[in-house]
């Protein structure tokens, strides 16, 4: 009886220190908290597992058990995530050395991080710029949409003002049993609004700096990342986003260049990234299973996740692209569009990285899954029965030859325009598959409204674009059968360089210079990544420049990844690319055909000459091109084609040569980088 009473005596003293304990992890939780918030002293996990939303004039926290977010009211800024596992709890103890902690809380608040996000619309002056006039977005009113045991989602809204003619509905959604939260974001424009430039939308989430040092964009691509004071402390490069890291705070990374382009992607593998924290073992993650919302096509690249630690959500950018992707509204002109659902998923583990970046891969596969998802309650973003689907079948019929199944081919529903227009769409939705080996495509969720079919293929030039709109409806699926392309032609291969797929990864790529490299880009596949390699050029061709014979060279050696200028002393020079050829029987009257496949192209101007290097120019690009791709080791930017007719009567039989002059050259990241270069014989009399 008597150890009875003592040990209930011991349990209430227990309780009350754990209470305690819930308090002061609270206020822990209010670091980023505004000035005179109170902290929420309330615990606010439900111990059945169920969603709880605790809403004060100040701030409000979703809490579902698992996770716990904070949020600034009414500005919306996520302020605290507090997530945790039994492993997490542990280690935390063993830190503070609170060991009741550890036994009653295990599955309660274990962890607390420190995040801020921000929204930021960075307005276009000189195209790709990188938040120069940043606005932060900061909601004006707060509500709870949804409260229920399974899901809470609240909205911050952003009315328009005289500087920002739009207006902005944000929300965070937190589900039972998820670890992790979801957010998505409404933009739109009334008909009265200003007209306005948008260069970029993003969300970022800044990190632990001290806790997440470990970063994963691809199975590839993940390491120990520099610190951001690696950077101050470092010298900054050409540009001021590449640093090299001279004096690090780890001694081993002395010399490596970082910087967050190496790290971007295409928006079609721009699903999954984040960072690690090894002590206690957990993961952060912005997964985001469509990119419907997003501009120019699949292969618009952008950021994922850099040195901050950074992780972002890139809605709209001009990064690969330049200025054609910005977003400008005319004076009155509407618009809407929901900006994700993104997660931001948590996991925990053993202290191994690359496990975390598996389940989170797992977890990526659930949300594909569950795409499109039923849970958001804005009737903005349509459920799969308010979406339809197409199916088809795209074969490529080039010159003579019968079609042929596409295989893996990009197929894509975006708003009617020409052929090759949605590498420049923006404020629509975009909806992109890949054929399967026959040719078959199943383009899924589609938006209901009006679009033109494009497409291309891996091995053949040029865009198909569908005759007629195609008009999706709710619920139905349209059998658009074979679709068949005809890429430009006009006479038979006489010969022809690399590969025609709109990247020049084929192409020869230098190794980086010994001094500037990051080694986890060192291989084959992600080589162009490497800081600097446009230098490497004038290295490689020191006296003349390249020049290219039919039959002896070979473009994964001899045909550099990017035609750049010419480093002379401290002045960059034009270059001149001569392709060298042998012709026979010459038909002179008849007209030969020239295709030009660029894959990027920066302030260039690429000049055609045949046989004659100081002879009028036969054909030229003008300027063309702000993708940046170069710089930013982009292997690709956009994609432009080419046909230039040569008259016989400038070929000769025997040796000829083209002429590729890339003509400006008064900023030291002016160039183009090739996709595929074709000459073709004359066209067959009708
Ligand atoms: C070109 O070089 C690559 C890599 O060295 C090699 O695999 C390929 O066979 C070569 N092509 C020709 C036509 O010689
Ligand atoms: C020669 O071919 C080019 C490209 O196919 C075409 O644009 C041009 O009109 C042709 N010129 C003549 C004279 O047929």
């Amino acid at each position: 009886m008597k150890i009875d009473k003592v040990s209930k005596w011991k349990g209430l003293l227990w309780i009350l220190f754990f209470v305690q304990l819930l308090i002061a992890g609270d206020c822990r939780g209010k670091i980023d908290a505004p000035a005179g918030g109170k902290p929420n002293a309330q615990p606010t996990a439900n111990p059945n597992g169920g969603v709880r939303v605790n809403a004060t004039a100040k701030q409000v926290v979703l809490d579902n058990g698992i996770v716990q977010v904070t949020l600034q009211v009414p500005e919306g800024y996520v302020t605290a995530i507090r997530y945790g596992g039994l492993e997490n709890i542990l280690d935390i103890t063993n830190r503070v050395s609170d060991r009741g902690y550890i036994f009653l809380f295990m599955y309660f608040i274990i962890r607390v991080f420190f995040f801020k996000l921000y929204w930021d619309i960075a307005s276009a002056t000189t195209g790709d710029n990188d938040g120069s006039d940043e606005i932060r977005l900061a909601g004006t009113s707060f509500k709870i949409i949804k409260q229920t045991e399974d899901q809470a989602e609240i909205s911050f809204l952003c009315p328009k003002t005289s500087s920002l003619p739009l207006q902005i509905d944000y929300r965070y959604i937190l589900l039972r049993g998820r670890s992790g939260f979801y957010s998505y974001a409404i933009f739109g424009r009334d008909k009265g609004m200003a007209p306005m430039d948008v260069d970029q939308i993003r969300t970022v989430y800044k990190l632990h700096t001290e806790k997440f040092r470990y970063m994963a964009v691809s199975d590839k691509l993940q390491r120990e990342m520099p610190m951001m004071r690696d950077r101050e402390t470092g010298q900054p490069l050409a540009y001021k986003e590449a640093v090299h890291l001279t004096n690090p705070t780890n001694p081993k990374i002395k010399g490596q260049v970082d910087d967050k382009y190496q790290y971007a992607c295409e928006d079609k593998d721009n699903k999954l990234h984040g960072w690690v924290c090894t002590d206690p073992s957990v993961g952060i993650w912005v997964i985001t299973p469509s990119d419907e919302f997003r501009m120019g096509g699949p292969h618009k690249q952008d950021l994922t996740s850099h040195v901050g630690p950074n992780m972002l959500s890139m809605f709209h950018s001009t990064h690969y692209t330049g200025t054609e992707l910005v977003m400008k509204f005319a004076n009155g002109e509407p618009w809407k569009k929901v900006f994700g659902p993104y997660l931001v998923h948590l996991n925990s583990g053993k202290g191994d990285p690359r496990a975390l970046w598996q389940e989170a891969k797992n977890q990526l596969q659930e949300e594909l899954k569950s795409w499109p998802y039923e849970f958001p309650v804005s009737e903005d973003f349509p459920k799969a029965n308010q979406r339809g689907s197409v199916v088809g079948k795209l074969l490529v019929k080039d010159g003579s030859k019968p079609p042929v199944p596409a295989n893996l081919g990009w197929v894509g529903l975006a708003q009617p325009g020409e052929a090759g227009s949605w590498q420049r769409e923006m404020k629509g939705y975009q909806f992109w598959v890949q054929t399967d080996g026959e040719g078959k495509f199943t383009i899924p969720n589609v938006h209901v409204g009006k679009y033109n079919l494009y497409a291309w293929a891996p091995g053949f030039i040029g865009d198909y674009k569908s005759t007629s709109v195609i008009d999706i409806a709710p619920g139905k699926q349209i059998n658009l059968g074979d679709q068949v392309y005809t890429p430009p032609r006009s006479g038979e291969t006489l010969w022809e360089i690399g590969f025609p797929d709109r990247s020049a990864a084929e192409f020869f790529v230098p190794d980086p210079s010994p001094d500037l490299a990051n080694p986890v880009l060192n291989d084959q596949e992600n080589k162009y990544r490497q800081y600097g390699l446009w230098d490497r050029y004038s290295e490689i061709y020191p006296k003349e420049d390249l020049t290219y014979t039919i039959g002896v060279s070979n473009h994964t050696k001899d045909w550099f990844y990017a035609q750049v200028l010419r480093k002379t002393g401290d002045t960059y020079q034009p270059t001149v690319w001569q392709v060298v050829f042998p012709l026979k029987d010459v038909v002179p009257n008849g007209n030969y055909t020239l295709q030009i496949a660029l894959a990027a192209a920066n302030q260039a101007e690429l000049q055609v000459r045949v046989n004659n290097p100081d002879s009028k120019v036969l054909f030229s690009t003008l300027l063309i091109g702000k993708d940046n791709a170069i710089a930013r080791h982009g292997i690709h930017g956009l994609y432009r084609l080419y046909s230039v007719g040569i008259p016989g009567n400038l070929l000769k039989s025997g040796q000829n040569t083209i002429f590729f002059r890339q003509s400006r050259n008064n900023e030291k990241f002016r160039g183009v980088m090739y996709d595929y270069v074709r000459l073709e014989g004359p066209a067959s009399p009708k």
